[in-house]
Protein backbone atom coordinates (compact mmCIF):
# COMPACT_ATOMS: atom_id res chain seq x y z
CA UNK A 1 0.00 0.00 0.00
CA UNK A 2 2.83 2.46 1.46
CA UNK A 3 4.87 1.34 -1.92
CA UNK A 4 2.06 2.33 -4.51
CA UNK A 5 2.01 5.36 -2.99
CA UNK A 6 5.56 6.17 -2.92
CA UNK A 7 5.21 5.95 -6.68
CA UNK A 8 2.79 8.25 -6.47
CA UNK A 9 4.23 11.00 -4.82
CA UNK A 10 7.08 10.39 -6.26
CA UNK A 11 5.51 11.08 -10.10
CA UNK A 12 3.17 14.31 -8.72
CA UNK A 13 6.13 15.52 -7.20
CA UNK A 14 8.24 15.37 -10.48
CA UNK A 15 5.37 16.72 -12.27
CA UNK A 16 4.93 19.77 -10.08
CA UNK A 17 8.37 20.70 -10.08
CA UNK A 18 9.40 20.28 -13.78
CA UNK A 19 5.86 22.31 -14.69
CA UNK A 20 7.48 25.27 -12.64
CA UNK A 21 10.57 24.67 -13.80
CA UNK A 22 9.80 24.81 -17.36
CA UNK A 23 7.13 27.35 -16.66
CA UNK A 24 9.94 29.35 -15.50
CA UNK A 25 12.40 28.94 -18.15
CA UNK A 26 9.37 29.45 -21.05
CA UNK A 27 8.64 32.68 -19.26
CA UNK A 28 12.45 33.72 -18.94
CA UNK A 29 13.02 33.35 -22.44
CA UNK A 30 9.99 35.25 -24.07
CA UNK A 31 10.85 38.04 -21.62
CA UNK A 32 14.39 38.58 -22.63
CA UNK A 33 13.67 38.35 -26.43
CA UNK A 34 10.96 40.60 -25.99
CA UNK A 35 13.16 43.10 -24.34
CA UNK A 36 17.09 42.68 -25.94
CA UNK A 37 16.28 39.78 -27.47
CA UNK A 38 15.73 39.06 -31.31
CA UNK A 39 12.34 41.32 -31.67
CA UNK A 40 14.69 43.78 -30.55
CA UNK A 41 17.39 43.11 -33.23
CA UNK A 42 15.04 42.82 -35.64
CA UNK A 43 13.66 46.47 -35.07
CA UNK A 44 17.27 47.52 -35.37
CA UNK A 45 17.48 45.91 -38.67
CA UNK A 46 14.63 47.33 -39.80
CA UNK A 47 15.46 50.60 -38.60
CA UNK A 48 18.73 50.47 -40.09
CA UNK A 49 17.54 49.74 -43.40
CA UNK A 50 14.99 52.61 -43.77
CA UNK A 51 18.37 54.44 -43.29
CA UNK A 52 17.49 56.29 -39.82
CA UNK A 53 20.57 56.01 -38.28
CA UNK A 54 23.03 58.50 -39.49
CA UNK A 55 26.75 58.17 -39.58
CA UNK A 56 29.25 54.98 -40.09
CA UNK A 57 30.06 54.69 -36.65
CA UNK A 58 26.12 54.12 -35.82
CA UNK A 59 25.39 51.90 -38.32
CA UNK A 60 28.71 49.64 -36.87
CA UNK A 61 27.25 50.19 -34.11
CA UNK A 62 23.90 48.63 -34.92
CA UNK A 63 24.69 45.77 -36.63
CA UNK A 64 27.03 44.52 -33.82
CA UNK A 65 23.99 44.76 -31.46
CA UNK A 66 22.05 43.04 -33.59
CA UNK A 67 24.36 40.22 -34.22
CA UNK A 68 25.03 39.77 -30.25
CA UNK A 69 21.58 40.20 -29.68
CA UNK A 70 20.65 36.76 -32.16
CA UNK A 71 23.65 35.13 -30.31
CA UNK A 72 22.78 35.75 -27.03
CA UNK A 73 19.23 34.13 -27.40
CA UNK A 74 20.81 31.24 -29.58
CA UNK A 75 23.01 30.58 -26.48
CA UNK A 76 20.41 31.40 -23.94
CA UNK A 77 17.67 29.03 -25.45
CA UNK A 78 20.66 26.20 -25.76
CA UNK A 79 21.49 26.79 -22.13
CA UNK A 80 17.72 26.85 -21.20
CA UNK A 81 17.31 23.60 -23.29
CA UNK A 82 20.63 21.92 -21.73
CA UNK A 83 19.28 22.93 -18.49
CA UNK A 84 15.67 21.38 -18.37
CA UNK A 85 17.14 18.13 -19.93
CA UNK A 86 19.21 17.95 -16.84
CA UNK A 87 16.02 18.21 -14.34
CA UNK A 88 14.53 15.62 -16.29
CA UNK A 89 17.10 13.12 -14.38
CA UNK A 90 17.39 15.49 -11.38
CA UNK A 91 13.80 16.62 -10.03
CA UNK A 92 12.59 12.76 -10.28
CA UNK A 93 15.50 12.00 -7.86
CA UNK A 94 15.33 15.02 -5.54
CA UNK A 95 11.15 13.73 -5.40
CA UNK A 96 12.14 10.85 -4.69
CA UNK A 97 14.03 12.02 -1.73
CA UNK A 98 11.26 14.27 -0.23
CA UNK A 99 8.89 11.36 -0.73
CA UNK A 100 11.12 9.11 1.10
CA UNK A 101 10.98 12.24 3.69
CA UNK A 102 7.53 13.20 3.24
CA UNK A 103 6.27 9.20 3.95
CA UNK A 104 8.78 8.50 7.02
CA UNK A 105 6.13 9.50 9.45
CA UNK A 106 3.56 7.53 8.47
CA UNK A 107 5.59 4.58 7.41
CA UNK A 108 6.86 4.51 11.15
CA UNK A 109 3.07 5.06 12.55
CA UNK A 110 1.90 2.12 9.99
CA UNK A 111 4.39 0.13 10.63
CA UNK A 112 3.42 0.76 14.83
CA UNK A 113 -0.27 -0.02 14.06
CA UNK A 114 1.13 -3.44 12.60
CA UNK A 115 2.96 -4.13 15.45
CA UNK A 116 0.52 -3.47 17.85
CA UNK A 117 -2.39 -5.43 16.14
CA UNK A 118 0.13 -8.29 16.05
CA UNK A 119 0.47 -7.90 19.87
CA UNK A 120 -3.01 -7.60 20.83
CA UNK A 121 -3.83 -10.76 18.37
CA UNK A 122 -0.99 -12.73 20.36
CA UNK A 123 -2.12 -11.77 23.59
CA UNK A 124 -5.48 -12.34 22.80
CA UNK A 125 -4.80 -15.99 21.45
CA UNK A 126 -2.79 -17.23 24.22
CA UNK A 127 -5.42 -17.15 26.81
CA UNK A 128 -8.00 -18.21 24.52
CA UNK A 129 -6.38 -21.23 23.05
CA UNK A 130 -5.86 -22.51 26.96
CA UNK A 131 -9.00 -22.47 27.73
CA UNK A 132 -10.44 -24.05 24.58
CA UNK A 133 -7.73 -26.70 25.67
CA UNK A 134 -8.89 -26.75 29.28
CA UNK A 135 -12.49 -27.48 27.84
CA UNK A 136 -11.52 -29.81 25.27
CA UNK A 137 -9.91 -31.96 27.81
CA UNK A 138 -12.73 -32.00 30.56
CA UNK A 139 -15.44 -33.10 27.63
CA UNK A 140 -13.67 -35.78 26.12
CA UNK A 141 -14.91 -37.88 29.23
CA UNK A 142 -17.23 -38.09 32.74
CA UNK A 143 -15.21 -35.87 35.06
CA UNK A 144 -16.08 -35.47 38.46
CA UNK A 145 -17.41 -31.90 40.12
CA UNK A 146 -14.33 -30.84 41.72
CA UNK A 147 -12.49 -31.50 38.19
CA UNK A 148 -15.60 -29.53 36.51
CA UNK A 149 -14.78 -26.51 38.96
CA UNK A 150 -11.30 -26.47 38.74
CA UNK A 151 -11.58 -25.98 34.64
CA UNK A 152 -14.25 -23.60 35.67
CA UNK A 153 -12.16 -21.50 37.81
CA UNK A 154 -9.07 -21.56 35.83
CA UNK A 155 -11.17 -20.42 32.98
CA UNK A 156 -12.71 -17.85 34.87
CA UNK A 157 -8.84 -16.53 35.67
CA UNK A 158 -8.27 -16.33 31.84
CA UNK A 159 -11.29 -14.61 31.53
CA UNK A 160 -10.52 -11.67 33.92
CA UNK A 161 -7.18 -11.37 32.29
CA UNK A 162 -8.33 -11.03 29.41
CA UNK A 163 -11.28 -8.54 30.72
CA UNK A 164 -8.66 -6.08 32.31
CA UNK A 165 -6.45 -6.49 28.68
CA UNK A 166 -9.64 -5.50 26.65
CA UNK A 167 -10.55 -2.39 28.97
CA UNK A 168 -6.90 -1.44 28.91
CA UNK A 169 -6.58 -1.29 25.45
CA UNK A 170 -10.20 0.35 25.29
CA UNK A 171 -8.52 3.41 27.91
CA UNK A 172 -5.62 3.88 25.56
CA UNK A 173 -7.99 4.41 22.65
CA UNK A 174 -10.04 6.61 23.90
CA UNK A 175 -6.77 8.62 25.45
CA UNK A 176 -5.27 8.72 21.70
CA UNK A 177 -8.43 9.84 20.28
CA UNK A 178 -8.18 12.35 22.64
CA UNK A 179 -11.65 11.53 24.52
CA UNK A 180 -12.18 13.27 27.62
CA UNK A 181 -14.53 11.06 28.97
CA UNK A 182 -15.06 12.66 32.10
CA UNK A 183 -15.49 15.89 33.64
CA UNK A 184 -12.54 17.20 35.57
CA UNK A 185 -12.91 17.63 39.31
CA UNK A 186 -10.57 18.94 42.28
CA UNK A 187 -9.05 15.80 43.43
CA UNK A 188 -7.28 15.20 46.38
CA UNK A 189 -3.70 13.59 45.15
CA UNK A 190 -3.51 12.67 48.87
CA UNK A 191 -6.65 11.01 48.99
CA UNK A 192 -6.32 9.16 45.60
CA UNK A 193 -2.44 7.43 46.95
CA UNK A 194 -3.99 6.37 50.17
CA UNK A 195 -6.92 4.85 48.22
CA UNK A 196 -4.85 2.87 46.03
CA UNK A 197 -2.49 1.60 48.90
CA UNK A 198 -5.52 0.55 50.61
CA UNK A 199 -6.63 -1.36 47.33
CA UNK A 200 -2.70 -3.02 47.05
CA UNK A 201 -2.26 -3.65 50.78
CA UNK A 202 -3.24 -7.44 50.41
CA UNK A 203 -0.70 -8.00 47.80
CA UNK A 204 2.20 -5.91 49.56
CA UNK A 205 1.78 -7.36 52.59
CA UNK A 206 1.28 -10.88 51.41
CA UNK A 207 5.01 -10.15 49.86
CA UNK A 208 6.08 -8.63 53.36
CA UNK A 209 7.20 -5.86 52.00
CA UNK A 210 7.34 -2.70 53.91
CA UNK A 211 5.13 0.12 52.13
CA UNK A 212 5.83 3.98 53.14
CA UNK A 213 3.94 6.98 51.98
CA UNK A 214 5.33 10.54 52.72
CA UNK A 215 2.22 12.82 51.90
CA UNK A 216 3.44 16.59 51.23
CA UNK A 217 2.33 18.82 54.62
CA UNK A 218 -0.05 20.92 52.93
CA UNK A 219 -3.06 19.54 51.40
CA UNK A 220 -2.31 18.98 47.39
CA UNK A 221 -5.03 19.12 44.88
CA UNK A 222 -5.29 18.93 40.91
CA UNK A 223 -7.96 19.22 38.41
CA UNK A 224 -8.39 16.30 36.47
CA UNK A 225 -10.14 13.40 36.17
CA UNK A 226 -10.06 10.57 39.71
CA UNK A 227 -9.90 7.31 37.91
CA UNK A 228 -7.37 8.50 35.62
CA UNK A 229 -5.38 9.66 38.18
CA UNK A 230 -6.13 6.31 40.43
CA UNK A 231 -5.23 4.62 37.06
CA UNK A 232 -2.01 6.81 36.71
CA UNK A 233 -0.25 6.02 40.66
CA UNK A 234 -1.95 1.94 41.17
CA UNK A 235 -0.20 0.71 37.99
CA UNK A 236 3.02 2.63 39.23
CA UNK A 237 2.76 1.62 42.63
CA UNK A 238 1.65 -1.93 41.49
CA UNK A 239 4.66 -2.34 39.36
CA UNK A 240 6.89 -1.80 42.38
CA UNK A 241 5.13 -4.39 44.82
CA UNK A 242 5.13 -6.72 41.48
CA UNK A 243 8.60 -6.14 40.74
CA UNK A 244 9.84 -6.16 44.38
CA UNK A 245 10.82 -9.23 45.97
CA UNK A 246 9.75 -10.68 49.52
CA UNK A 247 10.66 -7.87 52.83
CA UNK A 248 11.52 -5.31 50.35
CA UNK A 249 10.98 -1.78 50.70
CA UNK A 250 8.76 0.99 48.76
CA UNK A 251 8.60 4.61 49.59
CA UNK A 252 5.93 6.87 48.07
CA UNK A 253 7.00 10.74 48.74
CA UNK A 254 4.64 13.39 47.79
CA UNK A 255 5.70 17.02 47.30
CA UNK A 256 5.49 20.31 45.18
CA UNK A 257 7.72 22.85 43.88
CA UNK A 258 6.57 26.31 42.29
CA UNK A 259 4.84 25.10 39.45
CA UNK A 260 4.44 21.37 39.77
CA UNK A 261 3.18 18.34 41.84
CA UNK A 262 5.98 15.43 42.03
CA UNK A 263 5.29 12.16 43.23
CA UNK A 264 8.14 9.42 44.01
CA UNK A 265 7.81 6.18 43.89
CA UNK A 266 10.82 4.12 45.32
CA UNK A 267 11.67 0.25 45.43
CA UNK A 268 14.45 -1.96 46.07
CA UNK A 269 13.60 -4.44 43.60
CA UNK A 270 14.40 -6.57 40.89
CA UNK A 271 15.19 -3.08 38.85
CA UNK A 272 15.49 -2.26 35.38
CA UNK A 273 18.33 -2.84 32.35
CA UNK A 274 19.70 0.29 31.00
CA UNK A 275 18.78 -1.16 27.45
CA UNK A 276 15.44 -1.73 28.63
CA UNK A 277 15.19 1.22 30.39
CA UNK A 278 14.00 3.26 27.09
CA UNK A 279 11.13 0.84 25.58
CA UNK A 280 9.39 0.11 29.39
CA UNK A 281 6.83 2.82 27.72
CA UNK A 282 6.48 1.01 24.78
CA UNK A 283 2.42 -1.03 24.25
CA UNK A 284 3.44 -4.81 25.05
CA UNK A 285 6.89 -4.02 25.94
CA UNK A 286 8.60 -5.95 29.28
CA UNK A 287 11.80 -6.51 30.38
CA UNK A 288 13.32 -10.50 29.39
CA UNK A 289 13.56 -10.28 33.54
CA UNK A 290 9.70 -9.41 34.14
CA UNK A 291 8.72 -12.14 31.40
CA UNK A 292 10.08 -15.02 33.26
CA UNK A 293 8.99 -14.13 36.65
CA UNK A 294 5.22 -12.65 36.66
CA UNK A 295 2.20 -12.13 33.65
CA UNK A 296 1.71 -9.28 33.10
CA UNK A 297 0.33 -7.33 29.37
CA UNK A 298 3.16 -4.68 29.29
CA UNK A 299 0.63 -1.73 29.19
CA UNK A 300 0.94 -0.27 32.68
CA UNK A 301 3.33 2.28 31.81
CA UNK A 302 2.45 2.98 28.18
CA UNK A 303 -0.70 4.00 30.15
CA UNK A 304 0.89 6.20 32.46
CA UNK A 305 2.79 7.76 29.80
CA UNK A 306 -0.64 8.65 28.40
CA UNK A 307 -2.22 10.04 31.37
CA UNK A 308 0.89 12.22 32.24
CA UNK A 309 0.75 13.49 28.34
CA UNK A 310 -3.15 14.49 29.10
CA UNK A 311 -1.94 16.31 32.19
CA UNK A 312 0.60 18.11 30.15
CA UNK A 313 3.38 16.41 32.78
CA UNK A 314 5.95 13.86 32.47
CA UNK A 315 6.87 10.85 34.03
CA UNK A 316 10.85 9.25 34.37
CA UNK A 317 12.65 6.25 35.84
CA UNK A 318 16.23 5.95 36.77
CA UNK A 319 16.50 2.10 37.86
CA UNK A 320 19.66 -0.13 38.57
CA UNK A 321 19.91 -3.32 37.79
CA UNK A 322 19.51 -5.60 41.10
CA UNK A 323 19.38 -2.50 43.36
CA UNK A 324 15.98 -1.10 42.98
CA UNK A 325 13.49 1.51 40.55
CA UNK A 326 12.79 4.95 41.13
CA UNK A 327 9.69 6.10 39.07
CA UNK A 328 8.79 10.46 39.25
CA UNK A 329 5.82 11.89 38.38
CA UNK A 330 5.76 15.68 37.48
CA UNK A 331 2.48 17.09 36.91
CA UNK A 332 1.81 20.64 36.94
CA UNK A 333 -0.39 22.44 39.54
CA UNK A 334 -3.23 23.89 36.98
CA UNK A 335 -4.10 20.43 36.55
CA UNK A 336 -5.46 18.52 33.31
CA UNK A 337 -5.51 20.22 29.62
CA UNK A 338 -8.99 20.92 28.22
N1 LIG B 1 9.33 -0.91 39.58
C1 LIG B 1 9.83 -1.68 38.62
N2 LIG B 1 10.90 -2.48 38.86
C2 LIG B 1 11.41 -3.25 37.87
N3 LIG B 1 10.94 -3.32 36.62
C3 LIG B 1 9.87 -2.56 36.33
C4 LIG B 1 9.26 -1.70 37.30
N4 LIG B 1 8.24 -1.07 36.70
C5 LIG B 1 8.21 -1.50 35.43
N5 LIG B 1 9.17 -2.40 35.20
C6 LIG B 1 9.49 -3.06 33.90
O1 LIG B 1 8.78 -2.39 32.89
C7 LIG B 1 7.98 -3.31 32.15
C8 LIG B 1 6.73 -2.61 31.68
O2 LIG B 1 5.90 -2.32 32.79
P1 LIG B 1 4.35 -2.23 32.58
O3 LIG B 1 3.71 -1.85 33.86
O4 LIG B 1 4.12 -1.37 31.40
O5 LIG B 1 3.93 -3.70 32.15
P2 LIG B 1 3.77 -5.01 33.01
O6 LIG B 1 3.89 -4.70 34.45
O7 LIG B 1 4.76 -6.00 32.47
O8 LIG B 1 2.34 -5.51 32.62
P3 LIG B 1 0.92 -4.83 32.96
O9 LIG B 1 0.33 -4.50 31.65
O10 LIG B 1 0.18 -5.88 33.69
O11 LIG B 1 1.20 -3.62 33.81
C9 LIG B 1 7.73 -4.46 33.09
O12 LIG B 1 7.48 -5.65 32.40
C10 LIG B 1 9.05 -4.51 33.85
O13 LIG B 1 9.99 -5.21 33.07
MG1 LIG C 1 2.64 -3.16 35.27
Amino acid sequence: MLKVARIKLTILYSILFLFMFWAFSIGLYFWVNNSFGESYTAQVKEQQQVGEFEGEFADKEKIFIAIAGDIAMVQLRNTLLILNGGLLIIIPALAMILTRKTLTPVQQIYEQQKQFVSDVSHELRTPLSIMSGEMEIALKKNRTTSEYIQVITSSRQELNNLTNLVENLLFLTRIDQGKSFLQSEKVDLTDVINNVIAILQEKYKKKKITLKFKPADESITISGQISMLRQLFFNIIDNAIIYTPENGKIDIALSTNMNNIIVKVTDNGIGIAPQDQKKIFERFYRADLSRSQVKGYGLGLAICQSIVSLYNGSINISSHLGKGTTVTVCLPKSGKKS
